[in-house]
């Protein structure tokens, strides 16, 4: 079942210098980075972003943070990718997420949790739409055929 997900890289990771390293984690694990981009996210988008906690104690820090330094946007694709890769991340208390998870291995404290990832069928869906509007260029990977048990390579 392959699938689409979204994770963006909050202002932590990109001014701690570790996207890179982090991204290379999801491209080791077999995904493919279908579409990538560097934004500054504005109080609107932050807003619509994380609309499903509004109202919450936490919400305006998330705001904050978010908009506080670029982010980079990443759409991974892969089979079972939202599963898989909300399991890659961690959980969302960083000081309580396992070691070899994103969280677990980076991060120790409150909101500074470095990574979002889409939680839902739905929300990859919509997360997608929101973060990027003109769409997702189509390709392929050769090696696609090697990575895969359905059929003779
Ligand atoms: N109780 C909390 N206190 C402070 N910040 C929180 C709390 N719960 C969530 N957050 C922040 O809000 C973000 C969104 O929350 P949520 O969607 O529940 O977590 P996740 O990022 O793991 O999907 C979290 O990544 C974290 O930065
Ligand atoms: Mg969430």
């Amino acid at each position: 079942m392959v699938q689409r997900t979204l994770i963006v890289f909050k202002p932590d990771a990109v001014q701690r210098g570790i996207v890179g390293e982090l991204l290379a984690r999801f491209e080791r694990r077999g995904f493919r980075i279908a579409a990538a981009r560097a934004l500054r996210v504005d109080k609107t988008m932050a807003e619509r972003h994380y609309a499903v906690h509004q109202g919450k104690f936490f919400f305006d820090d998330l705001v904050q943070l978010i908009t506080a330094s670029p982010v980079l946007a990443v759409v991974l694709e892969g089979p079972h990718a939202i599963a898989a890769v909300r399991a890659m991340v961690g959980a969302t208390r960083p000081h309580e997420a396992a070691p070899g998870t994103i969280r677990g291995d980076y991060a120790l404290v409150g909101l500074r949790n470095l990574i979002h990832a889409s939680d839902a069928p739905e929300t990859a869906v919509s997360e997608i739409a929101l973060w990027f509007p003109e769409g997702i260029i189509e390709y392929t990977r050769d090696v696609e055929r090697w990575m895969t048990d359905e059929g003779p390579p």
